[in-house]
């Protein structure tokens, strides 16, 4: 935070430089409030920005975008361009700290003719359901790129948050899906995205909380959005799909027998998971989670540890090139992408 506010007294708003280096320094202010709200342990401290320093945040980008802005007219630098961009994405999370942001909608672009519209919510709202994490949108590349299939048959999608697997599942012309969250403002904000990205006619948005399988808490058997086959103990799904749903140790316990519920005992059935790796801090919870999908009667078909640097290499589409840089810009920078069948035996 010192050094934050070092830089806000002294760079200069006309150098793309300082501005860089100021965006950097606030990123990682910003970053670390989130990180530390997520730490379940609560080892990290709470990391808050305190309201002085959000106001003067606020301040130092407005005054930095009307520098850009005389610099674009004088330079027509695209580099200014992309800038601007991330001066209106920090002022968003700036004012999302601050409670009184209006709704953020991101355009994701992953090929010349596939882009969705995600409305984001505040972490007040939606908890961590607010935004789209970049576990989605590399699940969601995945698909776009077919390295991730969406077949012919219904998809059950746990954990959606804002909606961007199912909804690009949806585009990619998946057949059904149905997208699974617990937390109604969650899935309110989903349904608008399936909404004004026109795909109700496949996707349906749905409550359902782990905890009432793995830990058999009860079921609101009368909620109007309760997934359907929850009431029916012998539907099940071929494939499930789940991105970053394993952020917190007790993941471990709750995801591994919701799949095992919901998986089809076919063994063509399969379950695609994208999962953030978020340093040492967080090993323990991938150990758990893995150690519980094998003795709930799963083994990893495929895992594979991703980087953007992977990812890039594979790709030569600007369109996905631009995406991916784009979404890596944040802390977590590394993804496994694991897809499970039951083990036969
Ligand atoms: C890190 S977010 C990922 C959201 C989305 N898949 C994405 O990649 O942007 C984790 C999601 O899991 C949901 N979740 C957490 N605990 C849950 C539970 N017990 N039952 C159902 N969903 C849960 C959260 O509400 C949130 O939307």
């Amino acid at each position: 935070m010192d050094e934050l506010e070092t830089a806000l007294l002294t760079a200069n708003k006309n150098s793309l430089s300082d501005v860089g280096s100021v965006l950097d320094r606030m990123d990682a202010v910003l970053g670390a409030a989130v990180e530390s709200e997520r730490d379940p342990t609560g080892a990290l401290g709470r990391q808050t920005v305190p309201p002085e320093m959000q106001r003067r945040m606020g301040g130092w980008v407005t005054g930095a975008v009307a520098a850009m802005v005389r610099l674009q007219a004088r330079d027509q630098d695209p580099r200014v361009d992309e800038m601007l961009d991330r001066l209106a994405a920090l002022n968003a999370d700036i004012a999302r700290l601050t409670g009184d942001a209006p709704a953020l909608v991101k355009t994701w672009r992953f090929t010349e003719n596939l882009t969705v519209d995600i409305k984001e919510l505040s972490f007040e709202e939606a908890a961590f359901g607010w935004q789209t994490w970049v576990a989605g949108v590399v699940f969601a590349h995945l698909l776009a790129r077919g390295v991730i299939p969406v077949g012919t048959d219904p998809i059950l999608e746990l954990g959606c948050g804002t909606g961007i697997v199912g909804i690009v599942a949806a585009k990619m012309g998946a057949k059904r899906v149905f997208m699974t969250d617990y937390m109604p403002a969650i899935q309110a904000n989903t349904q608008s995205n399936v909404d004004s990205n026109q795909c109700q006619h496949v996707a349906t948005v749905h409550s359902l909380d782990w905890s009432w399988i793995a830990e058999n808490t009860p079921i609101p058997k009368d909620s109007a959005t309760l997934l359907p086959q929850l009431l029916d103990t012998n539907s099940s799904f071929d494939v499930i799909f789940g991105a970053d749903i394993c952020y917190e140790l007790i993941h471990g316990r709750l995801v591994p027998p919701v799949c095992a519920r919901f998986l089809s005992l076919s063994p063509n059935a399969r379950i695609y998971f994208v999962t953030g790796l978020r340093g040492e801090r967080f090993a323990q919870d991938i150990v758990q989670f893995e150690e519980k999908m094998t003795l709930f009667g799963f083994q990893p078909e495929t895992c594979l540890d991703l980087s953007l640097d992977a990812l890039l290499a594979q790709e030569t589409d600007s369109f996905a090139r631009n995406l991916l840089n784009a979404a890596f810009s944040t802390l977590v920078k590394q993804f496994r992408f694991y897809v499970y069948r039951r083990i036969m035996t």
